[in-house]
């Protein structure tokens, strides 16, 4: 995700790119950096590691200059480094560039750039912002700028600075935020207001497509054909603590919401031609190497386990491979069939999971070579598989995993399909509906989200039970997994997930008059199967809180409530049907009084066995 600051006006700049950039600590944290507008020359100091490595590396004798930029990183290309901080700068060191998003189209930039005789030095697509803006400067750093973004493919927020042109800095957007704070004699510029909220609440919001050259007694803004465009000045009335969060009173709610970029992010590249073709070259895989696999090995922890558990169904039906999924825990201790032509995958939000990576390494020593699906570029488990697919939810803050599991299985979708789509094993027109229906994905899941308030009123019901139930058949299975674990750990109700035909062999017992069960039914090929275990439960006079794909069944008559998902192909049902349960979730927590972000007991990253 990547957090910009910039500052310009009479005041000592460093001071106040740090405040901000800890505002935006949020955004991402493994390196930070600064460029500072000084008297004499253009200042860039950056690190690997957190603002606080910053801060020892420049220490007390922080260099003076009234204007400048800060990033915080959140890696995309290239791990974690002091090279791959920024702001990076061209060849000359009189530029220098901030940068959140991702430039699709940096290598062909990159050679292209490097004819022209430029040097790179470091692996981020970044990089080529810097050298494309000092390409372009004649003189004029707005059209430098204005040149460079329309050359990239691609999101980008971006800030630039150049000691030719000291009394400005000059940013532009498109598909990621950027924010310009309006003070008395100094301007602001970030990724999200909590950067400068104790300065200003006066603000533009930059839209995509424009771009803003910013002084410290004015503010102008074009669009990035070059016209001056005339804006609204917006005035913030959020709190410091709302502002961090996006306004939204905790981060989980902000991550769900999220969902909808994460998943555009996830798919951007991958999903050619608005769904036509699916390309994941990051993979590198030989034909020979796909046609190899015999079976698919899946070992992950808890939320990262039950994405798994939604690939076995779709790779087994897709790939017509034996899909085994293990929890790391387990597979370590066990002794499991490996044979040399298994697909192994481990998947991690934070690639730090303790028991993850003990799996990842035993397997490894049985002499399997492994795909990793994690979020966190440069985290143990990218760095020690063979391969990876990265997920780009950005940071997650909130323990309880929501737009991470969302974006793994999205993730396990383009590998199953694209896999499908390399060994030859569905027809044309079979893989475009699905990735016409994978590409719709996202707005249906805007869609979802809207109706939020429904879901509220639902979990009122739930806050008053200590007890509930999940339950599905075959992939809805598998997300009501998900949806009992993000209910007991945020509101620390019981909550247990069954196949629903298993409800007759022994939890039937459990079902007394009122309790909440919430009944997934999006699977066609079970829906009366399903139907027939809602009927065995409302017989027994539970409360049936039912999830249905619309055009399907009438369930009103059959449940005490229903709510509709938007259709899509049975098989991609998860990542629409889990939605709603995280908001149940978050909303019966919040009923309840319970510290959202932070459930007792939990942490973020279990680096412990
Ligand atoms: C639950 C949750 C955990 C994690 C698990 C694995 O909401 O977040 O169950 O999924 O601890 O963590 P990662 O994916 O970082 O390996």
């Amino acid at each position: 995700m990547c957090g910009i600051v910039g500052y310009i006006g009479e005041q000592n700049a460093y001071p106040i790119l740090l405040e901000g950039l800890k505002k935006l600590e949020y955004r991402g944290y493994d390196s930070a950096g600064v460029a500072l507008l000084c008297p004499d020359e253009l200042k860039v100091i950056k690190t690997k590691g957190e603002i606080s490595a910053l801060e020892r590396k420049i220490g007390e004798g922080f260099p003076e200059g009234t204007a400048g930029v800060g990033h915080i990183r959140w890696a995309t290309h290239g791990a974690p480094s002091d090279i791959n901080a920024h702001p990076h700068c061209g060849c000359s060191q009189e530029f220098a560039v901030v940068h959140n998003g991702i430039i699709e189209n940096y290598l062909n930039l990159r050679r292209w750039l490097e004819e022209e005789g430029h040097c790179f030095v470091s692996e981020t697509d970044s990089e080529v912002l810097a050298h494309l803006v000092e390409h372009f400067f004649d003189g004029d750093l707005l059209q430098a700028v204005i040149r460079a973004v329309k050359k990239v493919e691609g999101s980008f927020a971006m800030v630039a600075v150049s000691e030719k042109e000291k009394g400005k800095l000059v940013c532009a957007r498109k598909d990621n935020p950027l924010i310009i704070g309006l003070g008395k004699g100094e301007n602001y510029i970030a990724s999200d207001v909590p950067a400068f909220l104790n300065h200003t609440r006066k603000i533009y919001i930059l839209e995509d497509g424009e771009a803003a050259v910013v002084t410290a007694n004015n503010v102008e803004i074009y669009s990035t054909q070059g016209e001056a465009l005339q804006k609204e000045v917006s005035e913030v009335t959020w709190n410091a603590a709302e502002a961090e969060k996006g306004g939204y009173p905790h981060f989980m709610l902000k991550e769900i919401m999220e969902q909808p970029r994460a998943l555009r992010e996830t798919m951007r590249g991958r999903l050619l031609r608005e769904g036509k073709e699916f390309s994941l070259p990051e993979l590198n895989f030989t034909p020979e190497e796909i046609n190899s696999f015999e079976q698919v090995y899946i070992v992950a922890c808890g939320t990262a386990y039950h994405a798994g558990l939604v690939a076995k169904y779709a790779m087994e039906k897709i790939l017509k491979l034996p899909v085994e999924v293990d929890l790391a825990s387990e597979f370590c201790y066990r002794d499991p069939l490996l044979n040399k032509n298994t697909l192994f995958i481990v998947i991690s939000q934070s690639g730090e999971t303790a028991d993850t990576l003990a799996a990842l390494r035993l397997a490894r020593k049985e002499g399997q070579r492994i795909l990793a699906i994690t979020n966190v570029v440069g985290s143990t488990v990218a760095r020690e598989a063979d391969k990876v697919l990265y997920t780009w939810a950005g940071p997650e803050i909130a323990v309880a995993s929501t737009k991470a599991y969302l974006t793994q299985i999205f993730s396990l979708y383009l590998l199953t399909y694209y896999l499908a789509q390399e060994k030859g094993n569905l027809s044309r027109d079979t893989l475009e509906e699905a990735g016409e229906a994978l590409f719709n994905l996202p707005d249906q899941v805007e869609t979802i989200l809207q109706r939020a308030e429904e879901i509220r009123e639902l979990a009122a019901y739930l806050a008053s039970w200590e007890s509930c139930f999940y339950i599905g058949r075959n992939l809805d299975y598998a997300v009501a997994m998900e949806g009992a674990l993000k209910l007991k750990e945020t509101s620390y109700i019981h909550a247990e997930a069954y196949a629903s035909g298993e409800l007759k062999h022994g939890p039937l017992a459990l079902i007394v008059e009122g309790i909440p069960v919430i009944a997934l039914v999006t699977q066609r090929s079970v829906m009366e199967k399903s139907l027939s275990n809602i009927k065995e439960i409302k017989a027994r006079c539970g409360h049936v809180i039912c999830f249905a794909q619309e055009g399907t069944i009438e369930f009103q008559r059959e449940v005490d409530r229903v709510f509709y998902l938007p259709a899509t192909l049975d098989i991609l049902m998860p990542v629409l049907t889990v939605v709603p349960l995280q908001l149940l979730a978050y909303y019966t927590a919040v009923a309840r009084d319970c510290p959202v972000d932070k459930p007792r007991n939990l942490a973020k990253s279990v680096t412990v066995e």
